[in-house]
């Protein structure tokens, strides 16, 4: 489920704020229980507050199996308020790459539980190799194994095999966020992505790669498409 849906997803959380807010316990004012159940823990004074405000042993359970979004945030799952950390389990399918992103506010720790996954972060400015280039940071992972993407690192993971890969995900933030790379620095005005690219790239040429853009999660991969004899859905 993977795919197209967890774009969708991850705008969905952070522009929804769609959990309609539950019935509040008595020492919330009837003005703050017309906030969502989300706000109303971030205004509790106390953890003991917040523990009145999930009355009920299911609050503490989120069900990836079922849930519209893969992601657990304190959006979608109200006890990680304040926690500072927000959990993702999902699927890279075959010959897919997920586009070269970043997480704003989170480091992410990323670990396979089955298939694999090559992996690679560009961390920032002044990490270079021994040639003095950006140093590119490539692993390959398989099953029981992790690694990290710190906050603000550009990175992707790619599935070069015939079959799925699961995986699971911890970041560092409550609020899950994530920042595409390619689109955003394309969404400058021309004359900035004319700039920034050296005037190597203008007018029409700039609005063809914007259009090229994959906006997808993941990427399908053409050549390990054919390996594979699977067709680009
Ligand atoms: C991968 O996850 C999907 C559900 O997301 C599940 O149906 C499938 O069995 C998992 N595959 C493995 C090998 O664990």
């Amino acid at each position: 489920m993977l795919p197209e849906s967890i774009l969708r997803s991850v705008v969905a959380v952070m522009l929804a704020v769609a959990i309609p807010a539950r019935a509040a316990p008595q020492l919330i004012t009837k003005r703050s229980s017309e906030l969502s159940l989300t706000a109303q823990l971030k205004l509790a004074d106390t953890a003991i507050e917040r523990y009145q405000l999930l009355p009920n042993n299911q609050d503490f359970v989120f069900d990836f199996t079922t849930a519209d979004v893969p992601i657990a945030t304190s959006q979608n799952f109200p006890p990680l308020v304040g926690t500072g950390i927000s959990f993702n389990m999902g699927e890279l399918p075959a010959c897919s790459m997920s586009f070269v992103h970043l997480h704003p506010r989170a480091t992410e720790l990323f670990t396979l539980t089955s298939g694999h996954v090559l992996s690679e972060m560009v961390p920032q400015a002044g990490v270079v190799d021994s040639d003095g280039n950006p140093r590119v940071i490539s692993v390959e992972l398989n099953p029981g194994m992790l690694t990290i993407f710190p906050a603000g690192s550009f990175h992707t993971q790619i599935n070069p095999d015939c079959e799925a890969a699961n995986f699971t995900a911890a970041f560092t933030s409550d609020e899950f966020a994530v920042s595409m790379v390619a689109n955003q620095a394309f969404s400058f005005s021309d004359d900035v992505v004319a700039a920034t690219f050296g005037q190597s790239i203008a007018g029409e040429d700039i609005e063809r790669v914007r259009d090229a853009i994959p906006t997808t999660l993941a990427i399908k991969v053409e050549e390990c498409l054919s390996k594979c004899g699977k067709q680009k859905r």
